[in-house]
């Protein structure tokens, strides 16, 4: 079966060409980071961010001689400070994994008001025809909650930008969710 990461990289995977440049807002263990960098290739850009140090020290060994993809070990709430001025209108994807690093201590995870502010830089970061992937886990203690805020805030979005939520895993429960938007015009 497929996992809703997996579907995150089908929806995501048109707006990505040699070239392009991306986002992993949140990276984990790296495997997100390491699918933007090989779809865009060493003339795209990706700029990955995570707080924890461990979870930079486990993606980097995949990411070895991706001389294109650049680490940021800060929140993604910093999103639009952090990122080169020529990024801004010029991404075509950028991916959420919410949630905790798996492997880890459940006590990091991403939070609501981050994550709603990184998003809302995202909006403004995002080049037309660009789309935004945010994995949801409404399992873990503060996921349902964040799942919704996510839902509620792309119930109303800016105009110009469209959301649709694409994929339930059943029959996991609660079920993860993947939720896409993406600049029309
Ligand atoms: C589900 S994991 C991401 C998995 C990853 N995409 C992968 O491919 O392995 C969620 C990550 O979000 C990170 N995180 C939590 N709050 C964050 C924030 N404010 N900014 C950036 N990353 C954050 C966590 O440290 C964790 O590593």
């Amino acid at each position: 079966m497929l996992r809703a990461t997996d579907h995150a990289h089908l929806l995501i995977q048109p707006v990505l060409y040699p070239g392009a440049w991306a986002v992993d807002a949140t990276v984990g263990n790296g495997h997100d980071t390491l699918f933007l960098a090989q779809q865009v290739g060493p003339t795209g850009r990706v700029f990955g961010f995570d707080i924890q140090a461990e979870a930079l020290a486990s993606a980097r060994p995949k990411l070895a001689g991706l001389s294109h993809v650049m680490l940021t070990h800060g929140g993604h709430e910093h999103l639009a400070r952090d990122l080169p001025d020529e990024a801004k209108g010029k991404l075509t994807a950028v991916m959420f994994n919410l949630g905790y690093l798996p492997g880890a201590t459940k006590g990091v995870t991403t939070s609501i008001a981050s994550t709603l502010s990184a998003l809302a830089q995202a909006l403004d970061c995002l080049a037309v025809g660009g789309r935004i992937t945010l994995v949801l886990y409404p399992g873990h203690p503060g996921g349902a909650e964040e799942a919704a805020a996510v839902r509620a805030y792309a119930d109303d979005l800016p105009a110009g930008f469209a959301a649709a939520l694409c994929v339930r895993i059943k029959p996991l429960r609660p079920a993860p969710e993947l939720l896409v938007i993406e600049k029309h015009r």
